[in-house]
């Protein structure tokens, strides 16, 4: 139970937990809106988040933010409780933001896709959702681009993975918009596109680069990369180098957490360019350590 006077508590669940960036996010806001409360990274093993999730109404959290590998089971305890989730969630399967409310209500939230959406607006204003999108991957994190660009009245997505499986299992979740393509077709399928997507985790610190070659892109089709460490991935570069607008994949983390943090701590916080200094900082230091 928190009340106005009270240090409200947050934080984030997951395992591990040690790279997120969300408890410098959102300690930055803190500090920032001059907010009594705290947000804590809680690591927390997948046997034992279910009853970590249910304990924290009790230690006084107001909500929790959810990363992988418990978007899902964090679904599933939301509707086991008896809770509310958001029609976003209910659609991916999967809850990123957790608000436990006084009356011992529990809400979730996935913006994950207001994120990709809040970011690609802000960072290339000029893309219009009319022209036909390619994404490379099928994991979490491209069902809730998917949801979002589709929200956004795009027609079609081809959607480039290894395993086809994948693709095909969410061209079935999202319908006929959503076409799977196979992993051997992806430089074929940049061809007359106005976004391309990498939502895989190639080109991540530690993970292979991916291997595509820009030249069937358009010019002046926007290049995303949702992966943010490093902050410019060899794609981002080449997309560069080819006169490709470009988006990187920090905007989406800091644009996920701004409902949460609206709804734990009742100020929908601003994306300063103080904010994004401090967390390239962060993640640049994590690349040399
Ligand atoms: P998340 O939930 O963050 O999206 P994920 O579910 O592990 O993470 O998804 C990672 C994505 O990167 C998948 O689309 C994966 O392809 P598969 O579905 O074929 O596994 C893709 N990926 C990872 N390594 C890859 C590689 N070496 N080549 C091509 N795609 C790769």
């Amino acid at each position: 139970m928190t009340s106005p006077e009270k240090s409200i508590h947050a934080g984030v669940m997951g395992w591990p937990v040690a790279h997120s960036r969300s408890p410098l996010l959102h300690g930055f806001w803190l500090k920032q809106y001059r907010i009594d409360g705290d947000y804590a990274a809680l690591a927390v093993t997948p046997e034992d988040f279910p009853q970590m999730f249910a304990e924290l109404p009790g230690r006084g959290f107001s909500g929790v933010n959810i990363t992988v590998p418990h978007k899902q089971a964090a679904f599933d305890a939301i509707i086991a409780a008896g809770g509310v989730v958001s029609e976003t969630a209910r659609r991916l399967g999967a809850v990123n933001t957790v608000i436990f409310h006084e009356d011992s209500s529990v809400e979730g939230d996935n913006t994950d896709a207001f994120g990709f959406m809040e970011n690609l607006k802000e960072k290339a204003p000029q893309w219009n959702p009319d022209g036909t999108v390619t994404v490379l991957g099928a994991g979490g994190a491209v069902r809730a681009v998917c949801a979002g660009l589709l929200e956004a009245g795009v027609t079609e997505i081809r959607l480039v993975n290894r395993s086809e499986e994948k693709a095909h299992e969410l061209a079935r979740m999202f319908g006929p918009s959503v076409i799977p393509v196979s992993w051997d077709e992806r430089e074929t399928s940049l061809a007359d596109i106005s976004l391309l997507v990498n939502g895989t985790s190639l080109g991540m610190s530690g993970s292979p680069p991916l291997e595509l070659s820009l030249d069937p892109l358009p010019k002046t089709a926007v290049v995303y990369d949702i992966v943010y460490a490093p902050l410019e991935t060899p794609l981002l570069r080449t997309a560069k180098i080819c006169g490709n607008p470009t988006v990187d994949g920090l905007g989406m983390l800091i644009h996920q957490a701004r409902p949460a943090f609206e709804a734990w701590f009742g100020v929908l916080p601003e994306v300063t360019p103080e904010l994004r200094e401090i967390l390239e900082a962060d993640i640049r230091k994590g690349e040399t350590t």
